[in-house]
């Protein structure tokens, strides 16, 4: 399959639906090839050709960031497909607690389901991509992390697992960031803000504007920021 007319190669996870798709076609219309890594591969196969419908260049590939071997295997094979990856996304989350779940009264099992998926399966993912990041000397990572894991902003109790899950997201950016700053590899946190997808059907944000911010982070030219942590391209507080 042809790469897009950029020549760039973006893994993005959790690519089938919501902020993740968004977050593709927004790339594809830069010029991106798209690899959408899903649980589901036909479900990613079936977004994908939604994509080529419009034009883009995009392709499928199986990735469940709860398997590690699957993200080595997934990796693997988009380089072997394409010969690179410039762009990681690493978008899938689960959101498990809400009101219900009190910091007192922490229900280890969500928590530890929570942590596997929205920081383990993402620093897994980074694992894997960086060394062809580094032998290309450029790579973008974007965590997309949540206007919840601010601890500046944070004044409730509600939703405590997501929340930590994702503050540790934004620590993992920082400290990773750190290590490969001087290797042409920028890495940043989104927040992509409240926005109507299957996680959050009341929200009203639309999801053109959530997958926004990541995309900007993902094209960042080599001067641009990294380790930093951003909502609506402004740096939120951390
Ligand atoms: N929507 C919001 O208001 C909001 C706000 C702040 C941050 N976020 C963050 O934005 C990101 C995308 O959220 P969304 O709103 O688009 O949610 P969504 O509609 O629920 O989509 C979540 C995506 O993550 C995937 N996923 C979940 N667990 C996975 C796993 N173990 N391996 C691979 N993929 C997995 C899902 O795959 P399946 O289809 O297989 O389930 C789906 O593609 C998440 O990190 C979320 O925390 C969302």
């Amino acid at each position: 399959m042809d790469i897009g007319p950029n020549g760039r190669v973006a893994l993005i996870t959790g690519g089938n639906r919501g902020i993740g798709l968004e977050i593709a076609r927004q790339l594809g219309l830069r010029g991106y090839h798209t690899v959408l890594a899903a649980r589901s591969e036909a479900k990613g196969e079936r977004s994908a050709r939604d994509l080529r419908k419009l034009g883009h260049s995009s392709s499928a590939v199986a990735l469940d960031v709860a398997d590690h071997a699957s993200i080595e295997r997934a990796v693997s094979d988009t380089v072997g497909a394409f010969g690179r990856v410039d762009v990681l996304i690493n978008n899938a989350g689960i959101a498990l607690d809400g009101g219900d779940h009190r910091p007192s009264d922490p229900d280890f099992d969500r928590i530890l389901t929570t942590l596997n998926t929205n920081l383990l399966g993402a620093w897994a993912c980074a694992r894997s991509v960086l060394p062809h990041m580094r032998a290309a000397k450029y790579g973008r990572i974007v965590n997309v992390s949540s206007n919840m894991a601010s601890l500046a902003l944070t004044s409730d109790a509600e939703s405590p697992a997501y929340r930590i899950s994702k503050a540790a997201l934004n620590m993992l950016t920082v400290v990773l960031a750190a290590e490969v700053r001087e290797e042409g590899i920028l890495v940043n946190a989104a927040s992509p803000g409240y926005t109507r997808t299957d996680m959050s059907p009341k929200a009203t944000r639309p999801v053109e504007a959530g997958a926004d911010t990541p995309t900007w982070l993902a094209t960042l030219p080599p001067d641009g920021p990294t380790g930093g942590f951003f909502y609506e391209r402004s740096p939120l507080p951390w």
